[in-house]
């Protein structure tokens, strides 16, 4: 834990330097083909705070944050350069076992994905496949992790049931609770509100506010009115590029780029 990089160069925009940084990217580049998707980006997350990804459509949110637990290597063609800092390795390198690293960064997708398995199969699932058999355990980490997701009270007495029967909402919820049940330090989470209901959101986003006591959060959102309320930083994607990164508050209240005003703006309107 001692080899965070806690240089402040990726975090230029922030007043000081002293935060812990969970995650950095340094010059990353993506591209599909021959069409390069995010063209150096370099930016560092903080410690148990949420940041937001914001920008218009196309323009990398989703590919930059796939970038970070390596989940573009699934996309044939798809070329990644620049380092991805973790602990003091390099996870975009070529000897990490992604497997390994993806226990410790976690995702969340848009479209809520349980499998078509009980609300307890679904949590833990990926613990078994890591040769977890201690039923003591595993009992732990379905009560922990859906205590955390939010959703015990509401399951705990139908824990064998299908996931399929939950609402989208609570789907989301399982889904968060299976990511964090391998007590992963990172959580990354591609619009994961935006096909529920307000009610649904607003029950989203409170897990996100009580889980960032223990995870780092980066999040994908287009909705503004949620990347003011949840979030700590926002980064300002455009163009493959992020313009502009900096405490939450700032982004929307005084940002320095005209694009991000622009873009902030228009969707408080
Ligand atoms: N699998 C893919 N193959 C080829 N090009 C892709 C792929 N995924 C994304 N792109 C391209 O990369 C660019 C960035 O797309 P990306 O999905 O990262 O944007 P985004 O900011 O997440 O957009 P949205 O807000 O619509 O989700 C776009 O030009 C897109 O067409
Ligand atoms: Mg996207």
């Amino acid at each position: 834990m001692q080899n965070y990089d806690s240089s402040d160069r990726y975090l230029k925009n922030l007043d000081d330097g002293n935060r812990e940084i969970a995650l950095t990217t340094d010059d990353l580049h993506v591209a599909y083909g021959t069409h390069e998707a995010i063209h150096g980006v370099s930016l560092g997350f903080e410690r148990f705070k949420i940041t937001a990804l914001i920008g218009a459509s196309g323009s990398g949110k989703s590919t930059y944050l796939r970038s970070l637990n390596r989940m573009n290597d699934n996309i044939a063609g798809t070329k990644v350069t620049g380092k991805i800092m973790y602990r003091g390795l390099d996870i975009n390198g070529d000897n990490i076992d992604v497997y390994e690293m993806r226990k410790h960064i976690g995702m969340v997708f848009q479209q809520p994905n349980p499998f078509a398995k009980s609300i307890y199969e679904n949590i833990t699932f990926a613990l078994k496949r890591h040769g977890e058999k201690r039923k003591d355990v595993l009992d732990e980490a379905v009560e922990r992790t859906l205590k955390q997701a939010g959703l015990w009270k509401q399951v705990k007495d139908d824990l064998h049931q299908s996931a399929l029967a939950l609402s989208g909402g609570q789907q989301q919820r399982l889904c968060i609770a299976r990511a964090i049940a391998m007590k992963p330090d990172i959580l990354l989470l591609d619009e994961p509100a935006s096909v529920l209901d307000p009610v649904s959101t607003a029950t989203v986003e409170d897990t996100l506010m009580e889980l960032k006591k223990d995870y780092t959060i980066i999040i994908v959102t287009h909705n503004m009115q949620q990347a003011g309320r949840i979030s700590d930083y926002t980064a300002f994607f455009h163009l493959g590029d992020a313009l502009e990164y900096d405490e939450t508050r700032k982004i929307f209240t005084r940002p320095k780029i005209k694009a991000t005003e622009d873009y902030v703006s228009g969707h408080f309107g």
